[in-house]
């Protein structure tokens, strides 16, 4: 038996190909009719080619809802039919971060679409500890926007943003749009820095009171009065862009924090004295860890809009040419979601 796959033969090259299809290999797997799919920047990156974690041929897709098709008696309650959401990165358990917990910054970590086969697929098998159950009535395209509310939601919690803060978003795409709301639900005051202004549009109506546009005015002033001359105690880099990388430390209060989301092209180097004298704690935050069930009560209360941010909804045989557009106009495009 076949099934319908988003495969990339090398970069540049993506096509919907039939490959065998999906089985569960024991009972540590469940197998999921997949429903909803989100294209990420990622699926980008491994379609132009620019990633190079990414190994060719490779089927792409780590953002995956789905129905569950089978699964073997569990202590978890997922049963056949039920609605669930895919935690697409599988660790070792062995490594040191594994043993504290920190199993999204293993050693040997394997994101799906990246190091191993994705998602975008009619069915997909996947560890069912690594599967969890979504709301009966939630809409798909809501199931879609979990994995990156999670991404969104680590880059939060690592510099522990709490209510009465500012944080600055660097970055108005999904991710940074998404952790300004998520800074908007904790009591946190966002200010969202691009250098698009419908993008800073966006956000306002998303419910960002203050928003920078990098190209026409002074951050650093801007920020300083936003902030009666503190500036703020938290930014959230999630550009990626060396630019904005190199202006994190003059945005930042004096024992103030960073959180490093964006993927630089390349290494940035930073002003280490400054780092000594602001006594900064620069953080990473890499992908999401325990996250999946807040993620999708925020979405699924309504407690973060994600309608706004999805550009498009596709079907799987739409994905080669929505992902050529996307690689072609990155501009015009928020969040593209599949719906099977
Ligand atoms: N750490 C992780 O686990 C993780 C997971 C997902 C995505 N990411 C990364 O997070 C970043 C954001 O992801 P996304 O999907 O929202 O990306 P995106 O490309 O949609 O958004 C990036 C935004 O940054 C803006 N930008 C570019 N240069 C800028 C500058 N100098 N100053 C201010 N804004 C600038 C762009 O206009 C765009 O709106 C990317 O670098 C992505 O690779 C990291
Ligand atoms: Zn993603
Ligand atoms: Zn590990």
């Amino acid at each position: 038996m076949q099934m319908k796959a988003v495969n990339l033969n090398e970069p540049n090259s993506v096509y919907v190909q039939d490959v065998p299809i999906a089985v569960k290999k024991d009972d540590s797997e469940v197998l999921i009719k997949v429903k909803a799919l989100g294209i990420c920047g990622s699926d980008i990156g491994a379609y132009k080619g620019t990633n190079p974690l990414v190994t060719y041929p490779r089927i792409i897709g780590h953002e995956i809802g789905g129905e569950v098709l089978e699964v073997a008696e569990n202590d978890r309650g997922i049963k056949v039919g039920d609605k669930v959401i895919v935690e697409p990165y599988i660790p070792c358990y062995k490594c040191y971060p594994c043993s504290i917990g920190r199993t999204n910054c293993c050693v040997d970590l394997k994101v799906l679409g990246v190091h191993v086969d994705g998602g975008m697929t009619e069915y997909f098998s996947h560890p069912l500890n690594l599967v969890s159950k979504v709301p009966e009535n939630m809409e798909w395209k809501h199931v879609a926007m979990i994995e990156p509310l999670t991404i969104a939601l680590h880059s939060i919690h690592r510099p522990r943003v709490i209510a009465g803060e500012h944080v600055l978003l660097i970055g108005a795409g999904p991710i940074g749009l998404l952790a300004a709301q998520v800074a908007n639900v904790y009591g946190a005051t966002p200010i969202v820095m691009d250098l698009v202004d419908e993008r800073l549009e966006l956000a306002k109506t998303l419910g960002v009171k203050h928003t920078i546009n990098i190209t026409k005015e002074n951050a650093v002033e801007t920020i300083r009065k936003i902030t009666n001359g503190r500036m703020v105690e938290v930014v959230v880099e999630a550009s990626g862009a060396k630019a904005a990388i190199q202006s994190v430390i003059d945005y930042v209060s004096f024992a103030g924090r960073i959180a490093l989301v964006g993927w630089p092209n390349s290494e940035i180097p930073l002003p280490t004295a400054m780092i000594t004298k602001k006594e900064l704690n620069i953080v990473g935050s890499r992908t999401s860890v325990g996250e999946f069930k807040e993620a999708t009560e925020l979405i699924y209360d309504k407690k973060i809009n994600v309608d706004p941010l999805i550009s498009k909804v596709v079907t799987l045989d739409e994905v080669p040419s929505v992902l050529q557009q996307i690689a072609e106009h990155p501009d015009k495009f928020m969040k593209v979601v599949a719906v099977l």
